[in-house]
Parts: C-alpha cells; structure tokens; sequence
C-alpha cells in the first residue's frame, strides 16, 4: 500500500483563513486578539518556531507582541512579566517558550500564567480539565493532531491508538484527546520492554520521541495511520521526522509528512486559543 499524505500545510491553511474571518468579526465588535510570547534565550529551534507564530499570528490580523530576553533573565523577573500580561486586557494569551535556562523553573512559569490566557494549554488546571473532557484550551500540537486525523474521514471511535513517547506536551495529552475520542490508547516510551509488540497493533500510531527515523517499516502495521510529530535536523541539514517516512510509505493508509505534517497545525492551533480566549470576554 502506498500512502496518501495527510498535507498539514493545506489543513492549516483552511483553518486559517476561518480564523482570520474570526479575527476580523471580532474587530469588528472592538477586540482584536492579542498573543504575547516570551523568548528568553537564543536557541536556533525556539527562535524559528517563535518567528513562525508571529508570522501566522500576524497574518490573521491578530495582535502578536514578542518579548525576547536575555538568557541571564531571573525566574523573578521572568513572573512579574508574567503578572504584568496576566493583568493586560489587550492581550489574550501568552506563551512563553520552552524550554527555559535551566535557572528557571518550568513548573513555576508555567503555573503562574493565568489558566484564562494559557493558550498553551499547559496549565494543570487546563490539563485536569482537559482529562475531565471539559471545555478549555487544548495543547496545540495534540489539538492539531485530532484534527488532522478528523480530516482523513476515518473514525477514531474503537481504534487501537499506540503514542510512542511520554512528553507532558505531546505524548501525554495526545494519548488522552484520542481516549476522549473513544480509541483504545497504549502509551509506549523509553522503558517499554518490546516497542514493536506494540507498534504492530496500531490503527494509529502517533510517534513523539525526538529521534531521527526511529520507528522503521517493520514496526507498521499494513494499513496504519502514521502520525509522526518529529522535528530532527540531520548533519546534512535536512529535517526529518521520528518515522522512517520513505518506508512507512509504502505500509502506511496515511501518513504525515516532515517538514508540512503536524508542525503547520500546531502554530493554528495556538492562533484558534487566542481567538477562543479574545472570544470569551465578549461572552
Ligand atoms: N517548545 C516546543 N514546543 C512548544 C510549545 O508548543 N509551546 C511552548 N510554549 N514551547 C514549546
């Protein structure tokens, strides 16, 4: 079997001229949506994603202001600019980059953004909503993945779901969406004795671990739906993904691409928050 692409790029892109249309109605009725993120540091990685944001975040027509700091910042500073955000009504959500100098405290960080402008949706109050199935801002880059799958037509209801990898920001809450979508979920990570026992299983295999073309053909079930949230740079400069996608291909129903995957649908994500949160002070 050859796999149809799942274009991340095309998806994104008709979800946001809908936000955009979002956006202008808004105006209209005297908010414009407005994204703060805070950069502290110069990772090449952060710095990329973060011009991403803006560039999108901006031609939706919301309000997007970038903070970027200097590495010696301290946490104290890092939360009164936190507070000062969380007390500005011009703005209705704020990121700040991960990850942070090690000086800082993520935990902290995290937890002081206030829960109604985290459009990250990291904030345990959002995430044990999140678990409940109640409504809030879902984590972008597990929100993008849903709906990419939503866009292949196939039922999530009932499905083997396998997530290779256990990150709070993916792996985790990706496996959970999709339980809340009434899949079957199996979490693999570092620790799993048999990966592969595993991977054969899957429907759908979501692979998150942050490792060049970890998870081969052979590792596919005939048929699957490969979700691969990878970003990895090679030393020849190309960016793969965690599948080894020249041979997932030919095993996989679908597939994500990388570059063009999942990456276009969490930035679209994180601008439907901010409209979502602009929304609620109208309600
Ligand atoms: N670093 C890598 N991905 C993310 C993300 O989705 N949000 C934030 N705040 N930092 C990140």
């Amino acid at each position: 079997m050859t796999a149809t692409i799942i274009d991340g790029k095309e998806t994104a892109k008709e979800k946001r001229e809908q936000l955009a249309k979002e956006v202008e109605e808004l105006k209209q009725k005297g908010v414009t949506p407005g994204l703060a993120v805070i950069l502290i540091g110069d990772d090449p990685a952060s710095l990329s994603y973060v011009r991403g944001k803006k560039k999108a975040a901006e031609a939706m027509g919301m309000h997007f202001q970038l903070d970027h700091l200097d590495a010696s910042l301290t946490e104290e500073e890092l939360l009164q600019l936190i507070d000062q955000y969380n007390a500005n009504d011009q703005f209705h959500g704020i990121l700040v980059q991960l990850p942070l100098p090690k000086h800082i405290s993520e935990k902290a960080v995290i937890e002081r953004i206030s829960p109604d402008k985290d459009v990250d949706g990291f904030h345990p109050l959002n995430i044990g909503k999140m678990l409940l199935g109640e409504d809030t801002f879902l984590p972008c880059t597990p929100a993008g993945i849903v709906e990419l799958l939503n866009k292949t037509g196939v039922s999530l209801s009932g499905k083997e779901v396998v997530v290779v990898g256990r990150s709070n920001i993916v792996g985790k809450p990706v496996g959970q969406l999709l339980l809340n979508e009434n899949a079957t979920v199996t979490y693999c990570h570092s620790r799993t004795a048999n990966i592969s026992e595993h991977t054969l299983k899957a429907d759908i295999l979501v692979v998150a671990v942050g490792r060049a073309n970890f998870i081969k053909a052979d590792q596919i079930k005939e048929g699957a739906i490969v979700i691969d949230v990878g970003v990895n740079r090679l030393d020849t400069g190309k960016l793969v993904g965690d599948v080894d996608f020249e041979e997932a291909k030919e095993k996989a129903s679908y597939i994500t691409p990388v570059p063009g995957g999942v990456g276009p649908m969490t930035i679209t994500m994180l601008a439907h928050n901010t409209v979502k949160s602009a929304k609620r002070t109208l309600a």
